[in-house]
């Protein structure tokens, strides 16, 4: 079995961190307006007392119907890292957890060095577009709820998908009127209290598409009534997960 290819190029600091602040994407002020150290704090609760919220559950359950067993894991946006830490309990050997907020993967660094983990996992810092050609593909990709955070998708979900080697999953706004709507109503908070940051509802198709370009194809999808989960395969053919 081929080891599990290792990632990046920028330097490793003591405890698996590598740090380079998101700056200047449009996004990196209003990222940390939004997931502060507050909200992180109340994410890694949730998480601790109720487990995956539904639709990472469900994300979660679509990429263990295989084993994924010894395989490399890229999670993009992954907050506080329950994808992260889920797979890796799951038996995954490696990942890679990338996210622009700082609080959140101050909170994630210390959940992996409590489920003694963290030697396993290369945290990078700051936007994964601009991060993107330091790291190297993994077996899985992940984006859960992460899409709408960011206003240029094609760029987003085109490096996401040419990074997974196997399997890359998706949790993202539906396109349905209603999630226009409330996509709407929260820009429209944000604006009125100052807040820089905004969501987006990207086009589902537009993503499928993009996606299809990298030669993945959707395997399985579920819906709720604001999220779409989708979890794409490379090539007709399954590849096997890579083994340590
Ligand atoms: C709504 S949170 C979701 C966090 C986690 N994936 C979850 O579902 O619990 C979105 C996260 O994506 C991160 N994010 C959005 N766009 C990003 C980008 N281009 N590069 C790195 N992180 C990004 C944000 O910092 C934030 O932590």
């Amino acid at each position: 079995m081929s080891q599990t290819q290792r990632s990046v190029a920028i330097p490793q600091e003591p405890d698996g961190v590598r740090c380079e602040p998101m700056d200047s994407c449009g996004c990196g002020d209003d990222f940390a307006s939004i997931f502060d150290r507050g909200t992180a704090e109340r994410d890694r609760e949730r998480y601790r007392t109720k487990g995956p919220d539904q639709t990472t559950a469900m994300l979660l359950d679509m990429i263990t119907s295989d084993s994924v067993r010894g395989a490399s894991l890229l999670d993009v946006g992954g907050g506080i890292g329950v994808i992260t830490q889920e797979l890796l309990k799951a038996g995954a050997g490696h990942a890679v957890l990338v996210d622009g907020s700082t609080a959140y993967l101050e909170v994630a660094r210390n959940e992996l060095r409590a489920l003694n983990v963290l030697e396993r996992v290369d945290v990078v810092e700051g936007d994964f577009v601009r991060r993107a050609s330091a790291i190297d593909p993994m077996d899985i990709v992940t984006l859960d709820r992460v899409v709408c955070c960011y206003p240029d998708a094609e760029s987003l979900v085109s490096l996401s998908a040419d990074r997974a080697r196997s399997l890359l999953g998706l949790v993202l706004p539906r396109n349905s009127r209603l999630v226009r709507f409330a996509l709407w109503a929260n820009n429209l908070r944000f604006w009125l209290t100052r807040s820089p940051y905004r969501t987006f509802g990207h086009s589902n198709q537009l993503i499928d598409e993009l996606v299809g370009d990298r030669g993945l194809h959707p395997i399985a999808e579920q819906r709720t009534l604001f999220w779409r989960v989708v979890l794409y395969r490379r090539g007709t053919d399954a590849i096997p997960l890579t083994e340590i």
